[in-house]
């Protein structure tokens, strides 16, 4: 991330096996997914969060990013550097293309916003982000944001413990991850999802997952695999699980840091202990040059997320290919919920890959037990020693204790709304 565009020095080109095991569903309830990411990650956390709203219901953070569509009507470069960028342009797209290239404007006002950055960053810096809370606070009450600035942290992201190979906190050097005596990760999925239980600490329970990232699951400027954590409790169809997707900064990719990103953040203690998946997808260095929407000419050596155009003019808005692949394994980990009203979006699929219906998609089998049979609405749907069905009819399948689980109305089903 020390420069976004130029290609560095020495270039890692990223290797990874052939193929991985194609991506599960778990039992998610649809109403707790949320987004956050560093740097180029940020930026498309803030698109995600608002092209995609109605599927990032609990909201999303941004580390160290900056204002949705800023790179489209400015070089990309004002939006670095600790510069000024405009943001009436953006703010302006967001309103026309609301219901239409992006959900529906209004359903910010429904969404909680996190926003974190280093004094000390000069690589995108306080202005930058500054930027992005006063475009926002057209859409999101401020009483939801949550914006916190870490003095004399630099461009990295903010831990609050001593991962193996992390840089110090006032240097942005790789691999971007930082003792800041400051838990990025837990603030920003307490804001996002609420007071959490105490994360842990010590072993985690669950373990990584890799998967396929092709087809539907992948675009360009993407690797083969991409990963998930997976807490022991998520294995089981009868906990309901909430979904995080957590995205790298450019030059963190899987290629280039290895598992760091996955592992040093410290997002995983935390969904250790709240029945919490942890989707990683992983961007990829990209050699060959694009015409990108400020009209430049740039290639993609640093594997960023595409907050500039490289991918497409609606890299930003519903369809954008990288976007589509990252909802598509978001609505791909959530199908398994058992609710009879899953994910709904506008339209999620990509212009140029497989679609996927854009009507209401019902998955009333995918946990169901050996007997074939559904647990009713309020009716146990799990629990030790529990033998009758673990899936609902209706609603959404929701632990409560080790012992017992029951079938409760989806608030996902109350908020989906037709656009
Ligand atoms: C803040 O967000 C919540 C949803 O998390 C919403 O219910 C509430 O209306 C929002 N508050 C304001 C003042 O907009």
């Amino acid at each position: 991330m020390f420069s976004f565009i130029t290609t560095v020095g020495c270039m890692t080109i990223a290797v990874t096996g052939a193929s991985a095991a194609a991506l599960s569903s778990y039992n998610v309830d649809p109403n707790s997914i949320s987004v956050s990411g560093l740097s180029s990650g940020g930026f498309m956390a803030a698109q995600l969060g608002v092209a995609y709203s109605d599927i990032f219901t609990k909201g999303f953070g941004v580390f160290a990013g900056g204002p949705y569509d800023c790179a489209r009507n400015q070089y990309y470069t004002t939006c670095m550097y600790n510069g000024n960028p405009s943001i009436s342009t953006p703010t302006s797209n967001m309103k026309t293309w609301s219901g239409s290239k992006i959900a529906d404007i209004n359903t910010l006002e429904q969404r909680k916003v996190y926003m974190w950055v280093g004094s000390s960053d000069s690589t995108v810096g306080p202005n930058v982000m500054n930027q992005l809370q006063s475009q926002l606070t057209n859409f999101v009450d401020s009483a939801n944001i949550s914006y916190v600035k870490s003095s004399g942290a630099a461009h990295t992201f903010p831990t609050d413990f001593d991962g193996s190979g992390d840089n110090s906190c006032s240097s942005a050097t790789s691999p971007f991850i930082s003792n800041c005596n400051y838990d990025g990760a837990g603030a920003s999925l307490q804001w996002l999802h609420g007071t959490l239980n105490a994360k842990n600490t010590g072993t985690l329970s669950g373990s990584i997952v890799s998967f396929d990232q092709t087809g539907s699951y992948g675009a360009s400027g993407m690797d083969r695999v991409g990963y998930l954590y997976v807490p022991q409790s998520c294995k089981s169809v009868s906990t309901v699980c909430s979904l995080h997707v957590a995205l790298h900064g450019c030059q963190q990719y899987y290629g280039k840091i290895g598992s760091k990103f996955v592992e040093n953040t410290g997002y995983n203690k935390w969904a250790d202990t709240n029945n919490m998946i942890i989707l990683f997808p992983q961007a990829i260095s990209d050699s060959s040059s694009h015409t990108v929407w400020n009209g430049g000419v740039l290639p993609n050596p640093n594997g960023c997320w595409d907050w500039v155009g490289w991918y497409g003019t609606d890299a930003d808005q519903i369809g954008g290919v990288q976007m589509a692949a990252i909802v598509n394994q978001v609505k791909k980990i959530a199908s398994g919920s058992g609710s009879t009203s899953s994910i709904s979006s506008t339209s999620a699929t990509s212009t140029s890959q497989t679609t996927i219906s854009t009507t209401q998609t019902t998955t009333t089998t995918a946990t169901s037990t050996s007997t074939g049979t559904l647990a009713p609405l309020y009716g146990q749907c799990g629990g030790i020693g529990w033998t009758g069905p673990t899936a609902c009819a209706s609603g959404v399948c929701t632990s409560y204790t080790p012992y017992y689980a029951q079938c409760l109305p989806s608030l996902a089903n109350l908020l989906v709304r037709p656009i």
